[in-house]
């Protein structure tokens, strides 16, 4: 005979309970996971991210990328560099160490250069962010820094070259790219691990006239 069948009517009944119970409590964080799957993107106007449930330890943010709005959901953990990379789909921006010791994460944030692997995505709400692909005016034209790159074969790898374009534009707004010696001291947060840095520098005193009319 079973043991089961030894087993009271009442007996029964409370391991039948005590299964469905465990069995809705494991499916929490199923259902936990499916709340957090709400599109992450919304509209470029977008407000129907505010519009949905946002799980907790989620935030909306808006970010204004390239001059276009983008209302996301993301965990608040997100840093600037994951939310254009995962969630706004703009891969230009390279993720080398995460650790703010490469350089390869620059962007722009409000006309100043900032590594996004070091700042949250929620800190950088209604701020105005460039990225590399929003670098050029136009489609069909280049950034002077990007075809000084070009001409001067500023790379190899091509790795590091967002984060070294977005750097060297920022350097010569701010002054800093009179002279070799002084690009070279401001240009030193980014790394290359080609060490096409001759070409880098050469590239930036190409660019640098041309900017200044620009
Ligand atoms: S990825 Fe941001 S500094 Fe290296
Ligand atoms: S071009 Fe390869 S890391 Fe710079």
């Amino acid at each position: 005979m079973a043991i089961d069948d030894l087993e009271e009517p009442s007996q029964s009944l409370n391991r039948r309970q005590f299964i469905c119970g465990a069995a809705s409590v494991a499916s929490l964080p199923l259902m936990t996971h499916a709340t957090d799957s709400i599109p992450s993107i919304a509209d470029k106007d977008g407000l129907s991210a505010t519009s949905q449930t946002v799980p907790m330890g989620f935030s909306v943010v808006t970010l204004r990328v390239n001059q276009q709005s983008h209302v996301i959901s993301v965990d608040s953990r997100t840093t600037l560099l994951d939310a254009l990379r995962d969630h706004l789909g703009l891969c230009g921006t390279k993720k080398g160490c995460a650790h703010g010791q490469c350089g390869a994460c620059t962007v722009h944030v409000d006309g100043q250069r900032m590594l996004s692997c070091l700042s949250f995505a929620v800190m950088n709400d209604g701020r105005d962010i460039t990225t590399i692909e929003g670098l050029a005016n136009s489609t069909d034209k280049l950034h002077p820094m990007q075809q000084a790159f070009v001409d001067h074969d500023a790379f190899q790898c091509g790795y590091c070259t967002p984060g070294q374009i977005m750097s060297a534009v920022a350097c010569v707004h701010e002054g800093h790219a009179n002279n070799a010696q002084n690009i070279r001291e401001y240009m030193s947060g980014n790394i290359c691990r080609c060490a096409a840095y001759p070409n880098i520098v050469a590239a930036i005193q190409q660019a640098q006239p041309l900017m200044k009319k620009s």
